[in-house]
């Protein structure tokens, strides 16, 4: 059922965004320390078998039943333990809705917890994790914002990196399709094109093909440590480095590892820029011999002011955080989308007829792609 398949994936969604809540935010826990203490949604018991369960057995994308049959049990909002910590999982779209969206200032908490996590080295001036304030303002505005490389308008201006991720994505999945006699498992060359394509308007888009492979293996190996480092903090807390030295050991070296990676990019767009290779605008393009500009770029040149009023340019530490919170959570949150809706289209024949419906009123005679502009004529 469709229900059922929106209701897993933000299921999912949730628990990852709580767990993730649990780690980098300050936590509802801390707000709610007002004179009352709040009573928290019902749950399995309180030391969690089941989320222990969950936690040490189950892989995220196999959770799904398993948090049907919790909602059967204990209601749409429920308390779910990882360890001793409590994380409210809301596994209804409506209430998720209203809770995120609708009521998103009541819910919303600015995080602290990662400071708990990455070495102290790692700047926490980035969009997610600064408090509500001047620096939040400049770093939102400067990826968001009317000069922003994700404000929608100018956006539409980095078609070639589009287009040259879609070729790759097309040619790879027709490659799949051969292999595969007609079978295609869309997750890996999609998570490949989504890291391309972010990598491309992080970095630079004269980067070539070896190096976002090698990012995306790091990133990748990153993932798998990071998951370790979340379940060693929730068993073992502030003791978390000295009790699982092997995952703190494994985190310190592919954080090193990003750290002289991005490092390499930062030093080479600072090269380009001095040289005058950077576009000086966002409307520059393939076509044109300089590069357009990155998202590095933007940060290479933003000042931001700090606690005494004081205005700085950012450094290095800083752009590395920013370039990290711009590609890694960028990834998998479109990724899930992305595979939501191809679910969607596999299962649901009318889904299918309505897309095809649609392109067959915008794309002509011949033409073998839907041009972007035509995208705006087809609301489905
Ligand atoms: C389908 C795609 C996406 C979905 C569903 C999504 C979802 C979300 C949600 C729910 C939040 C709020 C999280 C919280 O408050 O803790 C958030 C925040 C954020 N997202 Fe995304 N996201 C998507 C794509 C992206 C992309 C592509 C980027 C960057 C390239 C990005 C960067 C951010 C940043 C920096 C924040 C923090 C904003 C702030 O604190 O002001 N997201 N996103």
């Amino acid at each position: 059922m469709q229900t059922d398949t929106i209701f897993i994936t933000i299921s999912i969604s949730l628990l990852v965004y709580f767990t993730y809540n649990l780690l980098f935010s300050s936590s509802s826990s801390s707000k709610s320390t007002t004179k009352t203490k709040l009573k928290l949604p019902p749950g399995p018991s309180t030391f969690g078998l089941i989320a222990n369960f969950i936690w040490h057995r189950k892989s995220i994308s196999e959770l799904g039943p398993i948090v049907s049959s919790l909602r059967n049990k204990y209601g749409p909002i429920m308390t779910v333990y990882l360890g001793s910590q409590p994380n409210v999982l809301i596994a209804d779209n409506n209430l998720a809705y209203q809770a995120l969206v609708k009521k998103g200032a009541v819910f919303g908490g600015r995080p602290e917890g990662m400071k708990k996590i990455f070495p102290s080295r790692f700047s926490h001036k980035t969009v997610a994790l600064s408090s509500y304030g001047g620096i939040w303002r400049v770093l939102r505005r400067n990826l968001v914002g009317t000069e922003g490389v994700l404000y929608p308008p100018r956006i539409k201006s980095y078609s070639h990196i589009r287009k040259r991720v879609l070729d790759n994505l097309v040619a790879q999945l027709i490659r799949d399709s051969k292999d595969g006699q007609g079978h295609v498992y869309v997750r890996e060359p999609f998570r490949h094109a989504i890291i391309s394509f972010l990598f491309l308007l992080c970095f630079g888009d004269n980067i070539d093909e070896n190096k976002i492979q090698e990012f995306e293996a790091t990133q990748k190996r990153f993932t798998v440590v990071s998951t370790r480092v979340i379940k060693a903090y929730v068993i073992a807390q502030k003791l978390w480095k000295t009790v699982f030295k092997s995952v703190w050991n494994e985190f310190e070296d592919v954080l090193k590892s990003i750290e002289i990676l991005i490092g390499s990019f930062i030093q080479a767009r600072k090269k380009m820029k001095q040289k005058n290779e950077v576009g000086n605008n966002i409307e520059s393009s393939s076509s044109s011999s300089s590069s357009a500009l990155s998202y590095i770029d933007t940060l290479l040149e933003l000042d931001v002011q700090d606690g005494n009023d004081k205005v700085n340019s950012l450094d290095e530490a800083d752009i590395l955080s920013l370039c990290l919170e711009f590609v890694n959570p960028g990834t998998d949150s479109i990724l899930t989308a992305l595979q939501w809706v191809m679910a969607n289209v596999v299962k649901y024949s009318g889904v299918q007829a309505n897309i095809f419906s649609e392109m067959n009123q915008v794309v002509e005679q011949g033409q073998e792609w839907i041009k972007e502009n035509d995208l705006q004529k087809m609301p489905y």
